[in-house]
């Protein structure tokens, strides 16, 4: 039996009841009741192999989340189509990002992994959700202007305007209580507490208010020193990348303009390899921020030492991702088995909306 087959099939003797157990817990107006564990809807855009800032910025959330909450971990392949229309890699970009999400630690036999446009239940939520929302609230949406004018976008589709409006049905189709994001996304969480809100007055209480859960870690910074580490900026380390690839990029690091060479004094506050210290070297902080000061550490030397300690951590997640390379069929069977459970979950929910919204 593969590896998945037989995790699989142990935590379904763990979870004993079966799909049915959640829903015999709730009350008359369907919410949860009870000690059941608050649900938590995270998403990611697949958007190929992931790296060190999305692991600081979500992974590393979700994982540390995962046994406390009720987790669903969603693909927003269809969100991609809002900025670019070429498919061509969406299926290996979802695939990559799988296998990160599994690689770093996620378990997909606790909570289900599924591809957004498997669940064709979004699209109906979708389309009463943009009936609840005016044009001009959704063009007041900070993050989606910054889109527009960082992409340079001259006429918005309707679809991209309506990008929250399908962000609020990926979380309320499975009742998300909670969401893990960044500061950018905490517009989009207050659309979907809007549009819950508004769909509960006008046709009845089916829907919770989904709170934001901001990331603990402030924003890994990218390697050319710019405030975000990000694919199309090409200033990022990934969670595949093998120790040599790690010191060749860490090498390339901007550091202290004011620290020419060995002996100049350096300024750790400034300097983007300190601030991956912090985060990678906790303890030897203290350490490496005096030596940079006094002028004892050399900037070739610090960027070793902080490669070789990313290196470390990124170790095991190589292993595993090498794993799940070779064994793409649990990829698959991994993301089949989440787009079914998950569907349980949008089925019965629609199941309400339709009743509520009393169409026939
Ligand atoms: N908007 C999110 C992003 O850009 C992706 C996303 C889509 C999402 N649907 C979601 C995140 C639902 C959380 C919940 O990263």
């Amino acid at each position: 039996m593969n590896e998945w087959r037989r995790k699989r099939g142990k935590g379904k003797e763990k979870r004993g009841k079966g799909k049915g157990e959640r829903g015999k817990r709730k009350d008359k107006r369907g919410k949860r009741k009870g000690k059941m564990k608050k649900r938590i809807l995270s998403g990611m855009r697949p958007t190929g192999k992931l790296h060190l800032g999305h692991y600081t910025g979500a992974l590393e959330n979700w994982i540390r989340l995962q046994d406390s909450y009720d987790n669903y971990h969603l693909i927003a392949d269809w969100h991609v189509l809002t900025t670019s229309l070429d498919t061509s890699n969406a299926y290996e970009d979802t695939i990559d990002m799988v296998i990160d999400w599994l690689a770093a630690g996620l378990d997909p036999v606790k909570s289900p992994m599924f591809r957004q446009s498997q669940i064709k239940e979004h699209t109906e939520l979708h389309l009463i959700f943009s009936m609840l929302i005016t044009v001009n609230r959704l063009e007041r949406n900070p993050t989606v202007k910054d889109q527009i004018r960082d992409l340079n976008i001259e006429n918005i589709t309707y679809g991209h305007l309506g990008y929250p409006v399908l962000q609020a049905a990926d979380i309320l189709l499975y009742k998300g209580d909670c969401v893990p994001v960044g500061e950018d996304q905490v517009p989009h969480i207050e659309i979907s507490r809007e549009l819950a809100r508004k769909f509960n007055f006008a046709f009845g209480h089916v829907f919770p208010e989904p709170e934001p859960l901001l990331t603990q870690f402030s924003r890994l910074v990218g390697l050319d020193g710019n405030a975000k580490m990000s694919k199309s900026l090409g200033n990022t380390i990934l969670l595949a990348d093998e120790a040599e690839v790690v010191k060749g990029k860490l090498k390339k690091a901007v550091t202290d303009p004011q620290k020419m060479r060995k002996g100049d004094p350096g300024r750790p506050e400034v300097c983007l390899v300190f601030s991956y210290h912090k985060k990678y070297s906790p303890e030897e902080t203290g350490e490496i921020d005096a030596d940079c000061r006094s002028g004892k550490l050399g900037c070739v030397d610090c960027k070793m030492r902080c490669a070789a300690m990313i290196s470390s951590f990124l170790e095991p997640i190589i292993e595993k991702r090498k794993y799940y390379e070779s064994h793409r069929g649990e990829v698959m069977d991994v993301l089949l088995d989440g787009e079914r459970r998950a569907r349980v979950t949008a089925e019965a929910t629609m199941g309400e909306v339709r009743e509520k919204v009393r169409l026939g």
